[in-house]
């Protein structure tokens, strides 16, 4: 009897154990691994033209909200634009690259 009920504890552990591993499968957008903190390369880089972090225009476009493809967004941010925007390509890994382009998407109005 006492063999029983832990055997049925331990099904149930695996079930849970199952379902959490498959969570974490079937989430959809996994946040990029990079540990580029943004929000600090906004307030001391890309601030300077890309204004409140991105959600207003100035020197450059607002970036919030933006309707340009990610790999457009990749290729101005590596290559930039001559006369316009420099190039980043030297300073960020790809997985970077993709941490500025999920932080780009995620933009809020204001934070409050
Ligand atoms: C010296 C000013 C300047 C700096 C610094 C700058 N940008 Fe830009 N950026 C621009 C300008 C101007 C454009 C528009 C270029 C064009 O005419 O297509 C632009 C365009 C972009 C675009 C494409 C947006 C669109 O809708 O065309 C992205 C994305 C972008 N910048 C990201 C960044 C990131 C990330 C950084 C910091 C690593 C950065 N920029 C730093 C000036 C700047």
């Amino acid at each position: 009897m006492k063999f029983r009920v832990t055997r049925v504890i331990a099904s149930a552990l695996a079930v849970t154990l199952w379902s959490v591993a498959a969570m974490a499968q079937t989430r959809e957008e996994p946040e990029p691994r990079s540990n580029l903190n943004v929000e600090e390369l906004f307030s001391s880089t890309c601030g300077f033209c890309h204004i409140d972090g991105g959600r207003e225009a100035g020197r450059g476009p607002q970036l919030m909200d933006t309707k340009r493809s990610d790999d457009f967004i990749r290729n101005r941010i590596k290559n930039g634009k001559p006369g316009a925007m420099p190039a980043f390509g030297a300073s960020f890994s790809d997985e970077d690259i993709n941490a500025i382009i999920y932080y780009i998407r995620h933009l809020k109005p204001e934070k409050g």
